[in-house]
């Protein structure tokens, strides 16, 4: 039987908390509520104790006798964290990592998918303040489901009602199916750029931040993959739950690409892997007066034209990506055909605001038969998922 954890805020709205709780009860969930103190002024906590059978969460300290932290025990046992009714309060406390209360230290400490659906008066839900913390947690991951417009308990019509509960609950199940589509599959993904080394202190590198293939690793996490993160030089945080491996230079990253491919379903190359380096490495660092008038260039190893690509059972799914300047699809599908891809995912790198070290960008995402899908500008998270649907679709688990 999944756990699911139903954080109740204190919106007027927090009546309909009940009839979630039974939605999903009906569809055999356990559930575990927690509420905010602010929230237990309004609905004794003892109804949603008697309703999921579990006695309600709201006092950080509440349990003082227990030999495991309750909000850290809590959150390895669920699989979803579902905030319904949330008020803008929480929502800024959640956007900002304010863990003051049970719920608020909780989110802090799941790992699981959080869904949030925001319930308040209109003018605070359109206040720019409100507006700019959710956009900050989506960027973070967090799943919203957002109000519609309706009649508000200030006796207005406006947007921040609260969507159905019916809307709430079949969301809700997606998220908890969706985080089971990769079970038992490992992805090995590869971020960032290589560093190519001139001197101790001098190396040839680009402009790869590590955001895409950092947002391919969370989402591949996030469906219940193992992930291996083989990573150049970034400044981003590993995703929770990913094996990291840092490498710095094209050499490093072929080896570790090889040494851990046999544990991998699916290898994702969206590293920036440096084509070429220096054919020297002084040991020294080479000082002004030295400097060379020219480098000497010597390519690097195309680690994916290097791979065995075993057949039958130990097949797997290989996707790489292609930064362009001009003739994205021609480009992209030459490579995908040289490299023996299945699948490739270009962009031009060369437009403004969208591509390297930005949040957001537009590929075309191509397959073995020539196929090419062209995507919205969307943010890398977004794009993730549209490339993990595809890996799914080749490991021949989407329905
Ligand atoms: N790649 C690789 N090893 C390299 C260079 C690139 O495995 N030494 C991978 C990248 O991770 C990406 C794909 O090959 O998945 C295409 O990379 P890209 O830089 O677009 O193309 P290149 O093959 O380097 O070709 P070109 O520089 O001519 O565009």
């Amino acid at each position: 039987m999944k756990k699911i954890a139903l954080g109740v805020t204190s919106s007027i709205s927090i009546y309909k908390a009940c009839e979630i709780l039974r939605g999903f009860q009906k569809k055999g969930v356990d559930i575990q509520v927690i509420m905010t103190p602010n929230a237990a002024k309004l609905i004794s906590p003892r109804l949603f104790s008697a309703l999921s059978g579990k006695k309600t969460a709201v006092d950080l300290f509440g349990d003082a006798d227990s030999d495991r932290i309750a909000h850290i025990s809590l959150a390895e046992e669920i699989s979803l964290l579902v905030i319904a009714p949330a008020t803008a309060n929480i929502i800024a406390k959640l956007a900002n990592g304010v863990a003051d209360d049970f719920l608020s230290t909780f989110f802090l400490a799941v790992r699981c998918p959080v869904l949030v659906a925001p319930a308040m008066n209109e003018a605070m839900y359109r206040h720019p303040q409100t507006q700019a913390n959710i956009l900050r947690l989506q960027a973070a991951g967090v799943e919203f489901i957002l109000p519609e417009k309706g009649y508000l308990a200030c006796k207005e019509e406006g947007w921040g009602r609260l969507v159905a509960p019916e809307k709430i609950i079949e969301q809700g199940l997606a998220l908890l199916e969706k985080g089971e589509s990769l079970k038992a599959k490992t992805v090995l993904v590869t971020a960032g750029p290589t560093r190519e080394p001139l001197d101790p202190v001098r190396f040839l590198s680009n402009r790869s931040s590590g955001k895409m293939g950092y947002a391919l690793a969370g989402e591949a996490l996030r469906r219940g993959a193992r992930v291996i993160l083989i990573s150049g030089p970034t400044s981003l945080f590993p995703p929770l739950g990913a094996e990291l491996l840092p490498v710095e230079t094209a050499a490093d990253m072929a080896r570790e690409v090889k040494k851990n491919l046999s544990r991998a379903d699916v290898l994702i190359m969206a590293a920036a892997v440096a084509d070429f380096r220096p054919a020297e490495r002084s040991k020294q660092k080479i000082k002004k007066k030295k400097a060379p008038s020219a480098l000497n260039l010597v390519p690097t190893e195309d680690i994916l034209a290097s791979l065995d690509r075993p057949g039958g059972r130990s097949k797997k799914v290989i996707i790489g990506f292609a930064a362009e300047t001009a003739n994205v699809t021609a480009n992209a599908s030459r490579k995908l055909r040289e490299k023996k891809l299945d699948l490739i995912v270009a962009n031009d790198v060369s437009r403004e605001g969208i591509g390297f070290d930005s949040d957001f960008n537009q590929v075309v995402i191509i397959d073995r038969k020539g196929a090419v899908a062209e995507s919205p500008t969307a943010s890398k998270r977004e794009l993730s998922r549209l490339v993990m649907d595809r890996v799914e679709g080749l490991l021949g688990r989407k329905k």
